[in-house]
């Protein structure tokens, strides 16, 4: 086991994909299985952390027993769960793909086709809270870490990466380039960890699980310092 540096102290991990709801049987969503959610809420489990997930619509064969679990559907629900829970808890991890948009209405019988060929079908979408930045603005006393997928060639990705993490203001950005069959499913990849000034702290590589335990202890040494110092 690893030394218990986060031991007692409480962490909260959005982890998921968001279903957006346009009627009772459809939504918008994304394809976040929240693997790599589940994987870091175990490795901060290792180090004595308690933690919550909040799982956006996570497959029930990932979900370990051992970890307590609220379910947060859609980013409405996700974002009401973080502001209830967040001045009790030390760290927030967020990992979930939630959508930038939702249905402006959720529709209260299916909606039907009329049948005519030419028929088309238009949806208004709104605006969505930013949950990271929301928390990062109303709760200084968390340490907060954010993800970003990025697509494009390296220097967009880093570029893209850098305003987010000054935009978002998390303690911590975890950046990984993606598409072109890199950075989904089971396969090695590779996070660089920037700081809330857009400088890069530093970067890991390799299998998601090995990425997994790195990201941990930095979370727990970031942690620490903010709060020892
Ligand atoms: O803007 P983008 O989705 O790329 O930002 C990624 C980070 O912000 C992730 O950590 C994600 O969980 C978080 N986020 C959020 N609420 C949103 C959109 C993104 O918490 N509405």
């Amino acid at each position: 086991t690893p030394k218990q540096d986060l031991a007692g102290v409480k962490v909260f991990i959005t982890a998921g994909g968001t279903h957006e709801a346009i009627d009772p049987v459809r939504f918008i969503g994304n394809h976040s299985t929240g693997r790599f959610g589940v994987e870091i809420a175990k490795q901060l489990q290792e180090r004595g952390a308690k933690v919550t997930l909040l799982s956006a619509n996570i497959n029930e064969n990932l979900l370990p027993a051992s970890i307590e679990i609220i379910a947060t559907p859609s980013a409405n629900e996700m974002y009401q769960a973080v502001m209830e829970l967040a001045p009790q808890y030390q760290i927030g991890v967020f990992a979930a793909a939630v959508a930038d948009f939702r249905p402006e209405t959720q529709a209260e019988m299916k909606v039907k086709k009329t049948g005519g060929e030419e028929e088309t079908l238009t949806l208004k979408l709104v605006k969505n809270p930013d949950i990271l930045a929301s928390a990062v603005r109303r709760f200084p006393h968390l340490t907060t870490i954010g993800f970003a997928a990025e697509t494009g060639n390296p220097t967009q990705v880093a570029s893209y990466g850098r305003e987010k993490a000054i935009r978002k203001q998390a303690d911590l950005l975890a950046l990984n380039q993606v598409g072109q069959g890199i950075g989904f499913g089971n396969v090695d990849t590779m996070l660089s960890i920037l700081d809330k000034t857009g400088e890069t702290l530093t970067s890991f590589s390799g299998s998601k699980p090995v990425i997994a335990k790195e990201l941990s202890a930095l979370i727990a040494a970031t942690y620490q310092s903010k709060n020892h110092s």
